[in-house]
């Protein structure tokens, strides 16, 4: 059986709870934080940064999978990475130097991940799908929470499955944006080993009863 694992995304969160559900989600069986980083420049919205991060850091164990959506990266991501996330994923579209970006995320003591959005292509995976840890497949447009499933996301996301089984690298297949209980079998189906979900989660009052429905899905 594969390893999965559940990334509640914090946007969805109650902001004026932030320790308490990062809490509660780690309590209700969640594998990953999923933390979205939005400046108004790179996606129309404006989120969290470094300073979040390092104030939920002492309220969970589980790794911080931080989501870069700014243009430029390189000095945010060093500063995520001093703030306590475990894993930094970036747009490519979002730097000058992709190679250089991951190295310095790497660097930083962090794993580092690519993200795609729905149309963008994956050629950039040719030369650094084995220097990575994880890709982060959008299958909503990135920007907000709530968004529906794109549904052509599935043929991507079984694309870079290929990709990675035939690399034979050691790298997590992400999809970020609009995964429900009721569509998580097909994104698992497709290719997906970890999966974000805010709104199908923080929605809710059981956060316990939708991790479970969800693992159960795809186990
Ligand atoms: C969107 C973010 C996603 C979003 C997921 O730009 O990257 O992580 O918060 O939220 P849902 O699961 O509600 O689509
Ligand atoms: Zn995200």
């Amino acid at each position: 059986m594969k390893n999965i694992r559940i990334a509640p995304s914090i946007l969805s969160a109650d902001f004026s709870r932030l320790g308490e559900e990062v809490r509660a989600v780690d309590a209700a069986g969640a594998d990953l934080i999923h933390f979205d980083v939005m400046d108004n420049h790179y996606v129309p919205n404006l989120t969290f940064g470094p300073i979040v991060c390092a104030a939920i850091r002492p309220h969970t164990t589980l790794p911080i999978d931080v989501h870069l959506m700014v243009e430029p990266v390189d000095a945010l991501a060093a500063e995520f990475a001093k703030a306590g996330a475990d894993l930094i994923s970036f747009h490519p579209e979002a730097t000058r130097h992709v190679d250089r970006t991951i190295n310095l995320i790497k660097d930083s003591g962090c794993k580092v991940g690519l993200a795609f959005n729905p149309a963008s292509p994956l050629h950039v995976l040719d030369w650094t799908l084995d220097k990575i840890d994880l890709v982060l497949i959008m299958s909503v447009n990135p920007g907000f929470g709530g968004q529906s499933f794109i549904e052509y996301s599935l043929d991507k996301i079984a694309e870079v499955r290929d990709l990675i089984d035939l690399s034979g690298c050691d790298v997590w297949l992400e999809v970020d944006g609009g995964i429900k209980v009721d569509n998580i079998a097909s994104v698992s189906e497709a290719g997906a080993d970890t999966f974000v979900a805010g709104s199908a989660i923080f929605g809710g009052t059981d956060y316990k009863d939708v991790i479970d429905q969800m693992k159960k899905q795809i186990s």
